[in-house]
């Protein structure tokens, strides 16, 4: 397993963690819990070191599970969490002002409520879980951080970037006072390389990269006829002609890259070969993907010519509107 610096935080992360809004059950159905327990002690016993939760997933559920396996185990595990819009709309609206949604008491409300789920002292990394520009220079989210952190609730904030906006975030992170981003970067949205992550490099703020199979379109496993349990995030995600577009996407991708490639594989790897990137975070409720993506990370970087085929295979379009 290779490691790598979150930031300025001193967190030395596994380059692969653990995305965990699927174990929180709600929006993403079928899942056990015996097997997300199987897969997050399987994944800490292989050299993941990072999780990424959020009070949202599961109304608590993520964090509670998360909790129990990160007190269970003697290793050092870092916990990510995130306070969830007040208002409950993702992402951020434009004109709606943090009064509504990141109060100062709110947040640290919220803190302390993930605290009580995950069963820990402190929380590792607390990010807002939407950001909106126009919060820039509000004090409720620059007292509730620092207030947390004084006290010790809290050791590292972040921000979590509207869906495929990653410049939204470019005057928070100029500002010196957010630790991580956590953004959108797959194959098939590669904008955040253009301004985010040379920026990030340069101001030393670490980089989860999220959702990085697409929710799924990036394992190949999506075709038109594809099914999901009635009521799960991705019937909404994938609705209307969509698993066509995917799948026709997916199928130029892997002629592209020829025989024998495996699509999850490249996709993973794809993450980690930009060195802005400090930990990608699929979601992997069971053991059998947790032991393959885990694998990957010896394997490192792909080769250039990997990625200048990959560069041709970004779609700009936005499925979580
Ligand atoms: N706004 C936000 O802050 C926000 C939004 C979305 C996500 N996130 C974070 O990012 C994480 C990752 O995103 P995500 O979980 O939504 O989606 P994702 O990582 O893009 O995709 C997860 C899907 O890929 C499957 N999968 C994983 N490894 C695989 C493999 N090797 N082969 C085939 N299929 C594989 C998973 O299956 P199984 O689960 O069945 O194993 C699951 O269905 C989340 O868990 C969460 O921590 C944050």
């Amino acid at each position: 397993m290779v490691y790598r610096k979150l930031g300025r935080t001193g967190y030395s992360v596994s380059d692969i963690g653990y995305g965990a809004w699927g174990i929180g059950g709600k929006q993403w159905l079928g899942g056990e819990d015996t097997e997300s327990l199987r897969a997050l002690h399987r994944a800490i016993e292989l050299g993941l070191n990072f999780i990424d939760t959020a009070l949202a997933y599961g109304d608590g559920h993520s964090e509670r599970l998360v909790g129990q396996v990160v007190r269970q185990t003697g290793h050092k595990i870092y916990v990510a969490t995130k306070v969830p819009p007040k208002n409950r709309l993702w992402p951020a609206r434009v004109g709606v002002g943090i009064e509504e949604v990141f109060p100062f008491h709110y947040i640290v409300e919220c803190a302390e409520q993930s605290l009580r789920n995950l069963g820990t002292e402190t929380i590792d990394l607390l990010q807002l879980h939407v950001w909106n520009p126009e919060w820039i220079h509000r004090d409720e989210w620059r007292r509730a951080f620092r207030d947390l952190k004084r006290a010790g609730k809290v050791r590292a904030v972040g921000v979590s970037i509207n869906d495929h906006d990653p410049d939204s975030a470019l005057e928070l992170v100029r500002s010196g006072l957010i630790d991580t981003v956590q953004v959108i970067y797959n194959i098939f949205d590669q904008t955040p390389e253009t301004n985010l992550f040379p920026l990030c490099h340069r101001e030393n703020v670490g980089v989860l990269a999220r959702v990085p199979l697409d929710e799924g379109s990036l394992t190949g496993h999506i075709q038109p006829d594809t099914t999901f349990p009635a009521g799960d995030f991705r019937e909404w995600y994938f609705r209307g002609d969509r698993k066509n577009q995917v799948a026709e996407r997916v199928a130029a991708l892997l002629r592209d890259l020829g025989e024998g490639v495996s699509l999850p594989e490249t996709a993973l790897r794809f993450c980690i070969s930009n060195s802005a990137v400090s930990s990608v975070i699929p979601g992997m409720r069971g053991v059998r993907h947790v032991e393959s993506n885990l694998a990957l990370s010896d394997q490192g970087p792909l080769p250039a010519e990997v990625l200048a085929v990959l560069k041709r295979h970004a779609w700009n379009r936005n499925f979580y509107s």
